[in-house]
């Protein structure tokens, strides 16, 4: 079993780590999650990982992390890549400019404040049809017998979701198509991320940038075309980009500018689908070797829909598929790590952390400790059950990962805190209703000799994808 070191450290001490910033470097860029998990178990909560040109600090004790996300959040940026290096974009900032996700301070507090409304629990639910009717769409092209990739169906999914609620377009629309093709997903500059020469390898002419490039100018065309058709029109559309459109700031009544409003779509376009895909992929990877999972995920569905497609009413007694994706993202977090920059030197364990050092808190780890997750390997969806029904009886995991006294933070598949993932509540609705939907008719089985690899890098996604039989119910 997995141990965690728990003795307390003298105060205000150096936090430990191993040595050696090569032999880090080639572990991170290798398998980077067995290798972390392994740091903590060694180390403790508190681990300085001496990376190429510096040193990362991994937390990983949920009360220390809500420390830096909740209590402290103030005394952290997000611009990790930037500190001490003067300033220049950082991987992410290259394709997601200033929106949401890579924006910082009283600017992203701004922004958060006029984008929040669009994601309240009404207007997600108006998506609900949306994502039940695209869900059906995509299984309708299916045939018994077919081995697909899950990673690409589930990415075909997202991306029509996300096409249709946040730019009202179809996939199978020219406008969807050219973004379809055109989104840069881990090319140029998303590929060296983690590296410290990364912002000049971002610059060399190689294919990979030479792509990235070219997707993100033909991205950023389609976006400006769909707001200046917005603007033509009645301006009362209920897509995320009218509603983008039409916010006006609390304070000052102004709209944002253009370019802001295509850095928001453009954030919310990648960071709303590859992640939502990547944990219904591996969902049913490992629905895939735990069938007894799997039919109790059917029989739940068939109980509660019967003939008929989800509604967002349904959600309450779909409590097995919520607890099979919430046990998933708890195994396969989506995105690897939340990154902060400590403005001020702060302790925390009492381990010291300098300022301007890069903290990362990595939920695969955390969601790997033994005392809050008993059999932390074991796929056990009954963790997550309320009111565990008798059967689940003799199992002591069932109902323990919603029992009193367990930290919040220790499960954080949406990061924590007031830059917690906004789409926290769109992408559980939409996951939970694309696995009923496809479960109606169709279960999927791994496909004999194909070993599931996975990559970390800023996600989590299988390396060379999902492969399985379909097989019609
Ligand atoms: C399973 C699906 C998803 C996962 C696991 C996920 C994970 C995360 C995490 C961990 C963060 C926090 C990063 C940090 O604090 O540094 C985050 C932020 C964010 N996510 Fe998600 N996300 C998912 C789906 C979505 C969707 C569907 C959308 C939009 C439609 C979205 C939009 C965003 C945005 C805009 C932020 C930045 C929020 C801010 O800093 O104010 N995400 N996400």
């Amino acid at each position: 079993m997995t141990q965690v070191s728990t003795a307390p450290p003298a105060t205000g001490t150096a936090a430990p780590g191993p040595s050696g910033r090569l032999r880090a470097l080639l572990a991170m860029s290798g398998n980077p999650l067995d290798y972390v998990t392994g740091l903590r178990d060694r180390y403790g909560p508190v681990v300085r990982i001496p990376l190429g040109w510096r040193d990362m600090y991994m937390i990983s004790d949920p009360e220390a992390v809500h420390e830096v996300l909740v209590t402290s959040h103030r005394n952290f940026g997000k611009d990790v890549m930037s500190a001490g290096r003067g300033k220049w974009a950082a991987p992410l900032e290259v394709i997601l400019g200033n929106g949401l996700v890579t924006s910082d301070g009283t600017f992203h507090r701004k922004q958060r404040r006029l984008i929040q409304p669009m994601f309240h629990h009404e207007r997600i639910a108006g998506y609900g049809r949306a994502f039940a009717e695209l869900s059906d769409a995509l299984q309708s092209g299916w045939r018994d017998g077919d081995r697909l990739d899950l990673q690409v169906e589930m990415t075909e999914l997202t991306l029509a979701i996300v096409a249709r609620t946040l730019f009202g377009v179809s996939l199978d629309s020219e406008v969807a198509r050219t973004i379809r093709t055109a989104v840069p997903r881990h090319e140029g500059p998303l590929r060296w991320d983690a590296l410290p020469f990364a912002r000049h390898l971002a610059k060399l002419p190689l294919p990979g940038n030479k792509r990235f490039y070219a997707g993100r100018a033909t991205v950023h065309a389609i976006i400006h075309q769909l707001m200046a058709e917005r603007r033509r029109g009645d301006g009362q559309g209920a897509d995320l980009l009218s509603l983008l459109l039409a916010a006006r700031d609390a304070d000052t009544g102004e709209p944002m500018e253009d370019a802001q409003v295509r850095d928001e779509a453009i954030t919310l376009l990648m960071a709303g689908h590859e992640t939502t895909a990547s944990a219904l992929t591996w969902a049913y990877h490992l629905l895939g070797s735990h069938p007894e999972a799997r039919e109790r995920m059917h029989a739940e569905i068939d109980e509660v829909l019967g003939d008929r497609l989800p509604t967002v009413e349904d959600l309450p007694r779909l409590v097995w598929t919520d607890a099979v994706l919430s046990e998933a993202m708890r195994l396969y977090p989506p995105i690897m790590g939340v990154a902060r920059r400590p403005l001020e030197e702060f302790e925390v364990c009492g381990r010291r952390i300098p300022k301007d050092s890069f903290v990362a808190i990595l939920p695969w780890v955390v969601h790997r400790d033994p005392r809050w997750w008993p059999q932390p390997e074991r796929f056990a969806p009954q963790r997550w059950l309320e009111t565990p029904p008798s059967a689940d009886a003799a199992d002591e995991l069932a109902g323990h990962a919603v029992r009193p006294g367990r930290p919040r933070l220790a499960y954080l598949p949406f990061g924590g805190g007031p830059r917690q993932c906004i789409g926290n509540a769109f992408s559980r609705m939409e996951g939970v209703m694309a696995l009923a939907t496809l479960g109606r008719h169709w279960e999927f089985e791994p496909v004999p000799g194909f070993t599931v690899d996975l990559l970390a890098r800023i996600t989590i996604r299988p390396r060379n994808g999902v492969p399985m039989s379909a097989r019609r119910r």
